[in-house]
């Protein structure tokens, strides 16, 4: 089966220095089965409202530019730079050593503007991953911006405090527009979130996690060949906020460490080395009801943690690292094993150190309660004998969802969600033996043969509103690798991506309130997103 067979994987490999078109030649590197948009009108770029009195106001550029990753030659990066026009000062935190965005911190209620201006070599158009805005401000790739053009984003902050991300969303250029270093985060604060006292200023640290290729001279490669596109980019160091090798110098006391997996397809088990559990207070769409102390966590890509990390009663000079534990089930066994050079996916290796700099008396406690959650049950849903299908079909040249592919404009009848409703959705694998669910299976690959060989997790991410999770099973039983990454899911708070694993069937609840429009729902490996494992609801 040429999937798995593994030669010569620097050919395929793609340079991304200071070449032109690199998007261009990726584009055609990786040219798949993905939807198009040819024949969509270009769309002006929406201008400032004179009505929205905005509370807080921001440039935001992407832009070429460089950083010091690296010992030597700095790496041709883009990246995100801002200036706060209007707002508090703390809107912007800085990371000048990164090709990472600034981090952007909001409050909720506060009304946000935020000029994105295009100052890179081709279309783009940003997505603000985890807010509910609507569909003119969610970066749909429809209103994506020529260079020199600028987008006046401007809505109202209705989510409640989290953290939350921001990157492109431009036509099949998302990965790599990502990959070069477009990406930040953002946090938003709120008063429930406020009044338990959680750590914060310098003791609230993101991390934000990232997996890059680098050539002999310190430039960025991205691709894999037949493989990378099958199973999406592994990258062969870990950055964190930008950085290789990535040290915390820390006070023994309480941390809150704001985790986002920024990588384009890497699935990470997150484990203290010295086998502390991981107390876990937040996830994407904010904090739990109450912690959850886990030995580990499984973090897939666009999915966030938020950590509760005590260093109290360590020792000044003593170290933990936070590594990414053993696993296997998310791809297929031997591209497990080739992907990703020294770091194969499930392999262990470590993330970031924390350095115990300081000693300090006072701590804040662990507060046992933390938020309050109301739950969904099947009765407040519209559907609940019949849930809204997200079928994943993979197969060796396609990346499906509901049997189509994105850019087949129509929505199927499923796909149109009254304004207002709460749904019951169904994430599973669609193998497309013999007739997938809308008759466009994919011929001859069913379960057992090449749809199993091909069986691999994807990180489904919704856009809008988030969802509860309320059920997760197998439909043929506990396979032997879930052993492996039980008890590394969380799912009791709000999220709006789910790893969804081979032979897995995710039921989540999810509302589609207050915006109209077109939203999309995607796999979050941004290479199966690239080939089209998209499509969207339409809230009508
Ligand atoms: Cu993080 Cu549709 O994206
Ligand atoms: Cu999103
Ligand atoms: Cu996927």
């Amino acid at each position: 089966m040429s999937f798995l067979k593994y030669t010569d994987r620097r050919r395929f490999l793609l340079q991304l220095g200071a070449a032109a078109s690199l998007a261009a030649s990726a584009r055609a590197g990786w040219a798949m089965a993905g939807g198009s948009m040819a024949g969509m009108e270009k769309i002006a770029p929406n201008k400032a409202s004179p009505d929205f009195k905005p509370d807080v106001e921001i440039d935001l550029a992407c832009e070429p530019g460089v950083a010091r990753i690296l010992p030597g030659r700095e790496t041709a990066v883009w990246r995100y730079s801002a200036r706060l026009v209007k707002g508090p000062p703390e809107t912007l935190t800085l990371l000048p050593d990164s090709y990472l965005g600034p981090i952007l911190r909001f409050q909720k209620g506060q009304k946000i503007r935020i000029n994105l201006r295009n100052g890179v070599s081709e279309a783009t158009i940003t997505h603000w991953h985890g807010l509910h805005v609507p569909m003119l401000m969610d970066g749909h790739p429809m209103y994506a911006i020529d260079p020199g053009e600028t987008f006046v984003y401007e809505f109202e902050m209705r989510n409640r405090a989290g953290m939350n991300f921001y990157h492109p969303h431009t036509h099949e250029a998302t990965a790599i527009q990502v990959y070069r270093g477009l990406a930040g985060a953002i946090i938003v604060n709120d008063e429930e979130e406020r009044a338990l006292g959680l750590p914060s200023g310098e003791y609230e640290i993101p991390i934000v996690i990232q997996d890059r290729s680098f050539d002999d001279e310190n430039q960025l490669i991205y691709g894999g060949g037949m493989h990378g596109r099958m199973v999406g980019f592994q990258g062969e160091r870990i950055l964190v906020n930008g950085r290789v090798d990535y040290r915390l110098d820390v006070a023994s006391r309480a941390y809150r460490l704001r985790m986002l997996n920024g990588s384009n397809s890497r699935i990470y088990k997150l484990a203290w080395d010295d086998g502390s559990p991981i107390t876990v207070i937040g996830v994407d769409g904010g904090l739990l009801e109450q912690p959850e102390t886990r030995p580990y966590v499984m973090l897939a890509p666009g999915e966030r943690l938020d950590v509760w990390a005590d260093f109290s009663g360590r020792k000044v000079g003593s170290q933990l690292t936070m590594a990414s534990a053993s696993f296997y089930g998310v791809l297929p066994r031997m591209a497990e094993r080739m992907m990703g050079g020294d770091l194969p996916v499930g392999s262990e290796y470590p993330i970031f150190t924390v350095r115990v700099t300081r000693t300090v008396s006072e701590s804040p406690a662990l507060p046992e309660r933390l938020a309050k959650i109301e739950r969904y049950r099947l009765e407040h849903v519209s559907n609940p004998n019949k849930a809204t299908p997200i079928a994943i079909t993979q197969a060796h040249m396609s990346m499906l969802i509901n049997g189509s592919a994105y850019g087949e404009d129509n929505p199927l009848p499923h796909e149109r969600i009254a304004l207002g409703s709460v749904q019951l959705v169904e994430i599973f694998h669609n193998h497309g033996g013999g007739m997938g669910m809308h008759g466009m299976g994919m011929g001859g690959m069913g379960m057992g043969g090449m749809g199993m060989m091909m069986s691999m997790a994807h990180p489904i991410h919704l856009h809008g509103q988030q969802f509860q999770i309320v059920g997760r099973a197998f439909d043929d039983g506990e396979p032997d690798f879930y052993s492996t990454m039980r008890e590394g899911f969380i799912t009791s708070g709000w999220k709006d991506t789910v790893l969804v694993l081979p032979g897995e069937r995710v039921r989540i609840i999810k509302p589609f309130q207050d915006f109209k429009g077109r939203f999309m729902y995607h796999c979050h490996n941004l290479e199966h997103e690239y080939a089209g494992m998209m499509r969207e609801f339409w809230v009508e």
